[in-house]
């Protein structure tokens, strides 16, 4: 077998393992679940099991059952035990859980799921692997080529993009269990959250989901953590991050064309409403969509504001996770 050739069998058992994981946790909770970490249907602790299957198989052929039975049950449980670190010891996010299981191994693998492995290891060896590669050969290769890499780049961006998403979260938590952060934080941004106008954007729905109030008041948050690491100006930060996007239409259905050049204007306008700004304050919310309005920022906070708010605007849309834990 070619590189995309393995690349296209752990991608297609990615997703015959999301199925048969939607099927089983959907039962069991008689409700839909989706399964596993990431967005996309699959997932690639079942395309690298039978990746590794798939490896082990052909050098072991004729090899004696007790044999391949013992390399099987310690790949499986290998990669159980090792997806179960990553995502438990490391990114503090639990996949499974195998407390209440006799004979386990940190909750991370036992015995009773590493025979259900091996049961299906010899299955995928004797059972699945020979239709898979029979129907396999009637593709075209070329579409296998590109169905492999596009496929898989998707996988990898979808990864990416989950893992920064957490760390960024975990660090964002561990930041807020500090009351000075957060005394700190609120000490300048109170007056205006408390402001009847930056509260009327909690009625306004701005990415999904997530009402333009939680936005400004997330990019405000991140914005003010990274500006006091660089020893920057955090009152600016904050203040500007708050009233970057001071505007009450919703933009997806009113509001003038050219919504990503224009609203910048008109958030300024409305921000001179609420308060009197510095230049600094003004730059940051007229450039908080560059490079869209062309004349780049002109202090290191509004790049800064810039640079979160597009960052939070992407998180918001890849990930739909809207939880995001800011003082209130
Ligand atoms: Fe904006
Ligand atoms: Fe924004």
């Amino acid at each position: 077998m070619k590189f995309t050739e393995y690349v296209f069998l752990f991608v297609f058992f990615s997703f015959i393992g999301w199925i048969l994981e939607v099927i089983f946790r959907s039962f069991q909770a008689k409700a839909f679940i989706n399964p596993g970490f990431l967005k996309g249907p699959y997932l690639p602790i079942y395309g690298t099991g039978a990746l590794i299957l798939t490896i082990c198989a052909t050098h072991l052929e004729g090899s004696s059952l007790p044999v391949k039975g013992l390399v099987y049950l310690f790949v499986t449980t290998g990669l159980e035990f090792i997806t179960g670190f990553i995502f438990d010891g490391c990114l503090h996010t639990p996949l499974w859980d195998y407390s209440e299981q006799r004979f386990r191994i940190k909750n991370y693998v036992c015995l009773q799921f590493s025979l259900y492995w091996l049961v299906l290891a010899f299955a995928f060896e004797y059972l699945v692997l020979p239709v898979y590669l029979s129907v396999f050969n009637l593709l075209n290769p070329v579409a296998v080529d590109i169905f492999a890499i596009v496929v898989s780049g998707v996988m990898f961006a979808d990864w990416t993009i989950r893992c920064a998403g957490i760390i960024l979260e975990k660090k964002g938590k561990r930041k807020l269990l500090s009351d000075d952060d957060e005394s700190e934080f609120m000490s300048i941004a109170k007056s205006l959250i408390d402001h009847p106008d930056v509260q009327k954007l909690a009625d306004v729905r701005h990415h999904h989901y997530k009402t333009r109030f939680d936005h400004s008041l997330e990019v405000a948050w991140r914005s003010f953590l990274i500006s006091r690491k660089l020893s920057l100006d955090c009152d600016a930060t904050v203040r500007g991050a708050l009233l970057h996007d001071l505007f009450f239409y919703d933009w997806l259905r009113e509001g003038p064309r050219l919504h990503g050049f224009r609203h910048p204007r008109i958030c300024l306008k409305n921000a001179r409403e609420v308060t009197v700004l510095s230049k600094k304050e003004e730059d940051i919310i007229i450039k908080h969509m560059w490079p869209l309005t062309i004349i780049p920022p002109l202090y290191p906070e509004s790049w800064v504001v810039c640079f979160v708010d597009t960052c939070c605007t992407m998180k918001d849309y890849v990930t739909g996770n809207g939880k995001v834990r800011v003082p209130k």
